[in-house]
C-alpha cells in the first residue's frame, strides 16, 4: 500500500523545479496528479513522464494569477477523477535581488504579490470546496526560508512569502476542524530552473553554498519528499506549520 494510493492530487508549477519532482513522486506513491501550470507544455510533459513511469496523471495550463483558471483547475480534477485530496499550491516567480524596498516600481510590486501571495489564495479558495466534498485532505503552500526572515534587496519576494506563511497559518486554524490540514514548506536555495540564473556564477553558486550550513543548495527531490511527508496521513497532528527545508540556513 502506497501512502497516496486512490488519493487525487493537484500540483500547480508542476512543470518545472520542485512542483515537477512533487508530481512524479506522488503519482511514484499512486495518486492520481493533476499537474497545472502556466506552462501548458512543461505540465503535458510532466503528465507524460508520469504515464511513461505508469502513473496516472492529466495536465492543464492554467495561471494561478487569475482566480477564474484557478477554479477551472480544480473543476478538471474533480472532473477527471472525482474528488481532490490533497493540494500542493507550489507555483511562484522569483522577484528582483538588486533593489532597495523604494526601487521597486508599482507593477512589480503588484505582479509579485498577485502570483506569489494572491495566487496561492486563489488556489485555496477553489481547492477548499472540492475536497470538502471529497471528506477532507491536506493542503501544502510552498512559502520560502524568505518567509521565515528577511534578506536584502529582496522586499517584494519576502512580502509575498511572510504573506503565504501568514495565510497558510490562518487556513489551518480555519480548516482543521473540517478535516483539511494546510502546511507550508520553506526551502533554501534548491538547484531548479529559478536558481539558474545566480547558480550559472561561481562566485554567487560559492556564496550560496557557504550560506547553507550543510554547504550546499538542495535538489527538488530534497523538498519533494518534505511535501510528501506533510501530505500524507504520517503528518497527521502537524497542522499550520511552515516547514524549513533549508540545510540549516534558518537556524544559524
Ligand atoms: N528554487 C529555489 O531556490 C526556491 C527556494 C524557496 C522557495 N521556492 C519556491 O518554490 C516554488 C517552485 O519554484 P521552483 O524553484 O521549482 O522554480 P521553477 O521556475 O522551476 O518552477 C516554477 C513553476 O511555476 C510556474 N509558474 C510561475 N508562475 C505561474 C503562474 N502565475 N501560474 C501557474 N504557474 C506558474 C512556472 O511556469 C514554473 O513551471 C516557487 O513558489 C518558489 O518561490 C524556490
Amino acid at each position: 500500500m502506497s501512502r497516496f494510493d486512490g488519493k487525487s492530487v493537484l500540483v500547480t508549477g508542476g512543470a518545472s523545479g520542485i512542483g515537477r519532482a512533487a508530481a512524479l513522486a506522488f503519482a511514484a506513491e499512486g495518486g492520481r496528479v493533476l499537474v497545472v501550470d502556466q506552462n501548458g507544455e512543461g505540465a503535458h510533459a510532466t503528465a507524460e513522464a508520469i504515464r511513461a513511469a505508469g502513473g496516472h496523471a492529466e495536465a492543464m495550463r492554467a495561471d494561478i494569477s487569475d482566480y477564474g483558471q484557478c477554479a477551472a483547475m480544480v473543476s478538471r480534477a474533480m472532473q477527471a477523477f472525482g474528488s481532490l485530496h490533497v493540494a500542493f499550491n507550489n507555483a511562484g516567480i522569483p522577484g528582483s535581488m538588486t533593489k532597495a524596498v523604494h526601487e521597486y516600481e508599482l507593477h512589480e510590486w503588484n505582479q509579485m504579490l498577485a502570483v506569489n501571495l494572491t495566487g496561492v489564495f486563489h488556489c485555496l479558495k477553489a481547492e477548499v470546496p472540492a475536497m470538502l466534498a471529497s471528506g477532507g485532505g491536506a493542503i501544502v503552500n510552498t512559502a520560502s526560508v524568505a518567509g521565515l526572515v528577511a534578506a536584502k534587496h529582496m522586499a517584494s519576494y519576502i512580502s509575498a512569502k511572510h504573506g503565504v506563511v501568514g495565510l497558510t497559518r490562518a487556513a489551518a486554524l480555519d480548516l482543521i476542524g473540517q478535516g483539511i490540514r494546510v502546511n507550508a514548506v520553506c526551502p533554501g536555495a534548491v538547484h531548479t530552473a529559478m536558481l539558474e540564473p545566480v547558480m550559472a556564477i561561481p562566485e554567487i553558486k560559492a556564496l550560496m553554498e557557504a550560506d547553507h550550513p550543510i554547504g550546499r543548495v538542495a535538489s527538488a527531490e530534497e523538498v519533494a519528499r518534505v511535501v510528501l511527508f506533510l501530505a500524507s496521513d504520517e503528518a497527521s497532528f502537524v497542522v499550520g506549520h511552515a516547514m524549513p527545508v533549508d540545510g540549516g540556513l534558518t537556524v544559524k
